[in-house]
């Protein structure tokens, strides 16, 4: 049974971080454990990026409280799924993930297969945060339905 899932991407402040948001909104009252978390580090306890904020907002999620961390060693057992936005964060994950550690790895977007894509585009450098979101949220229901 699937009781916490971790979304992760590059930077945790854009992708996941709205992933995190998204899935909570729609999860709740399930008693799921969410969270998000980075592969780099690079933007350690910083807020999201303030152009995945306004999105979320004009959409009704809110993203405010949510701070980048790095992904950790811990994490591969303290969460069930761990749902990587794209190959590379995949690879990235599966290069540190502990021997024997519980948490299943998988990419996002084959839960929605009607999407016809594997990765998530990275919105940071491709400024296409309208589309972005609206994949992680049709992938959220998808992702929602099968636990
Ligand atoms: P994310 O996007 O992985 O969806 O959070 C990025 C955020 C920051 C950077 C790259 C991607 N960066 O190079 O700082």
């Amino acid at each position: 049974m699937t009781r916490s899932v971790l979304f992760v991407c590059l930077g945790n402040i854009c992708r996941s971080p709205t992933a995190e948001a998204v899935f909570r909104s729609l999860a709740d009252g399930r008693g799921l454990r969410i969270d998000s978390a980075g592969t780099s580090g690079w933007h350690d306890g910083g807020p999201s990026d303030p152009r995945a904020s306004a999105e979320a907002r004009s959409r009704g999620y809110d993203m405010s409280s949510i701070r980048s961390r790095k992904v950790t060693a811990a994490d591969f057992d303290d969460f069930d799924l761990i749902i990587a936005m794209d190959r590379q964060n995949l690879r990235d994950l599966t290069d540190i993930q502990p021997a024997g550690s519980k948490a299943r790895v998988e990419l996002f977007l084959p839960y929605a297969p009607d999407l016809g894509r594997e990765e998530v585009p990275d919105p940071y450098y491709e400024d296409n945060f309208p589309e972005v979101f609206d994949m992680i949220e049709v992938a959220s229901r998808a992702l929602l339905d099968k636990l």
